[in-house]
C-alpha cells in the first residue's frame, strides 16, 4: 500500500537518525528552502512533543543559540543544554514564554483529530491564529514565524495575517507531508 510504505520510509529515516517523529523531514525541508533559523537563534517551539523539531533546530542554531519549546504533553527524548521544553497550553502561554524574546517561532501544532473535517480545521486555525498572536509579543523585529495549519475556509484569512505582520510570505507544502493530508505551512520573514 503507497499510504504505508510512505510512513515506513520516512518513519525508518527518522528512527535511524535518532529523531522521535518523521515530522523532523518537515522542517528540515523548509529549513533548506528558506532559511529560517540560523546560528546564535533564539527559538520557540510550539506543539513541541514528541521533540523532533526541537532537536533539529538545536543543531540548527547551534550552542550560541537556544530553543524553548511548549506542549500539552511532556517531552521524553534527551535533549541538549541549550534546549527547554515545558509543559503548558499555548492558549495559556506560561511566563517563561512570554517573558522572552525570540528570532523565530516555528509551530507545528495540530489537534486531536475528530474524523470531522470541519472541527478538525478549525480548531487548526485557531492554533495557527493563537501562535500568529504569540509571534506579535514574543518575536524580535525581523524575526521569522513558520505555522502548520489544515487548509480551509479561514486559510487565505490567516495567510492575509501572516502578510500583514511579516515582509514576506510563503505557503510550503514539503515532500514529506503526505499529499492526502490538509496541513500547509505559512512561512513568515522578517517581522515588522
Ligand atoms: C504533530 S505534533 C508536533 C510534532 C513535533 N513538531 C515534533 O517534531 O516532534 C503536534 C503537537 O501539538 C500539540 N498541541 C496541540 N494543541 C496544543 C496546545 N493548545 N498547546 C500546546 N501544544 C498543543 C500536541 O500535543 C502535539 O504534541
Amino acid at each position: 500500500m503507497p499510504g504505508k510504505r510512505w510512513q515506513d520510509h520516512y518513519t525508518r529515516r527518522a528512527q535511524r537518525e535518532n529523531y522521535p517523529a518523521r515530522s523532523v523531514f518537515k522542517l528540515r525541508e523548509i529549513q533548506q528552502r528558506h532559511r529560517i533559523l540560523k546560528e546564535g537563534d533564539a527559538v520557540l517551539d510550539l506543539g513541541c512533543s514528541p521533540g523532533s523539531w526541537l532537536l533539529y533546530a538545536a543543531r540548527c542554531v547551534g550552542t550560541s543559540g537556544a530553543v524553548l519549546g511548549i506542549d500539552r504533553k511532556p517531552v521524553s527524548v534527551e535533549l541538549p543544554a541549550h534546549v527547554e521544553a515545558v509543559v503548558g497550553d499555548v492558549f495559556e502561554p506560561p511566563a517563561a514564554v512570554l517573558q522572552r524574546r525570540f528570532h523565530a517561532l516555528i509551530s507545528d501544532m495540530a489537534p486531536d483529530t475528530t474524523g470531522s473535517a470541519v472541527v478538525d480545521v478549525a480548531r487548526s486555525e485557531a492554533l495557527a491564529e493563537m501562535a500568529l498572536h504569540l509571534a506579535g509579543q514574543v518575536l524580535h523585529p525581523g524575526g521569522s514565524f513558520v505555522c502548520k495549519v489544515f487548509q480551509g475556509q479561514g486559510f487565505q484569512k490567516l495567510v492575509q495575517s501572516v502578510r500583514t505582520a511579516f515582509d514576506a510570505v510563503a505557503v510550503f507544502k514539503p515532500k514529506s507531508s503526505r499529499k492526502a493530508s490538509r496541513e500547509l505551512y505559512i512561512i513568515g520573514k522578517g517581522k515588522r
